[in-house]
């Protein structure tokens, strides 16, 4: 498998149509489904929960019937409870803000415990000082290189700087973590971003706004694997 994973986030997709758009982005090439939760109290929007992601569970499947990873990214507070019921739904990867938990080890573990791979998120002003004490217990570092809550907006380029810290933070962990960029990923940026040490592409906009999803997925891994 390619070392990069393109995560298409249905926020930008028709939600009238939300089962055929999983499937026909999974059909274009995508690896995972970014799942953005939004609780209109953590951040000024509201979107779905954990009965629409067990309703997408059967459609995000490849033809030989292999599950695409639901990535759950939770812009909700407080987390636990919507974390367990998400866990329950299918999600595979569980993100949390830390600033939106009163416990963040806490929540780390019941995710884990719940069986699926945790991340920790990032906002574009917060430092990675968390990082310094639970580094080794998370799956996956998501950095926000916009302000969460909504689709569309223009990368933060000051996100460059914290995703190179998170990259020297993993290596020096040891382990393997991934690193996820959310927020202002399109073709013409996301080699830049792959440079700075990012190894996983949320795209909302750049995907669900062009007719051709594969060809947008197609450009983005064709952008990762040419030279600088
Ligand atoms: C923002 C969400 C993002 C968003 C990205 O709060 O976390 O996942 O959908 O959308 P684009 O790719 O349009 O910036
Ligand atoms: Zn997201």
């Amino acid at each position: 498998m390619s070392p990069y994973v393109i995560a298409p986030s249905i926020l930008s997709a028709d939600f009238a149509r939300l089962g055929e758009e999983v499937r026909q982005v999974v059909q274009a090439g995508a690896d995972w489904i970014h799942f953005d939760v939004m609780d209109n109290h953590y951040v000024p929007n509201l979107t779905f929960g954990p009965m629409v992601c067990q309703a997408l569970r059967p459609h995000a499947q490849r033809p030989d019937g292999s599950p695409v990873p639901i990535d759950v990214h939770l812009m909700v507070q407080p987390v636990d409870a919507l974390a367990s019921a998400f866990a329950q739904a299918g999600a595979n990867l569980i993100s949390f803000h830390p600033d939106a938990s009163g416990h963040v080890h806490r929540s780390i573990q019941a995710i884990k415990s719940a069986g699926c791979q945790v991340g920790l998120v990032f906002n574009p002003a917060e430092p990675l000082d968390v990082l310094d004490w639970v580094v080794d217990d998370i799956d996956l570092i998501l950095i926000m290189s916009v302000n969460p809550g909504f689709g569309g907006q223009s990368f933060i380029e000051g996100a460059l700087r914290k995703i190179e810290a998170a990259r020297k933070r993993i290596q020096a962990s040891g382990k393997h973590i991934r690193l996820e960029v959310d927020g202002g990923i399109k073709t013409d940026n996301i080699r830049q971003v792959a440079n700075a040490g990012a190894d996983t592409f949320v795209a909302g906009s750049a995907i669900f706004g062009q007719p051709d999803y594969a060809a947008v997925i197609q450009a983005m891994r064709a952008a990762l694997a040419s030279q600088e």
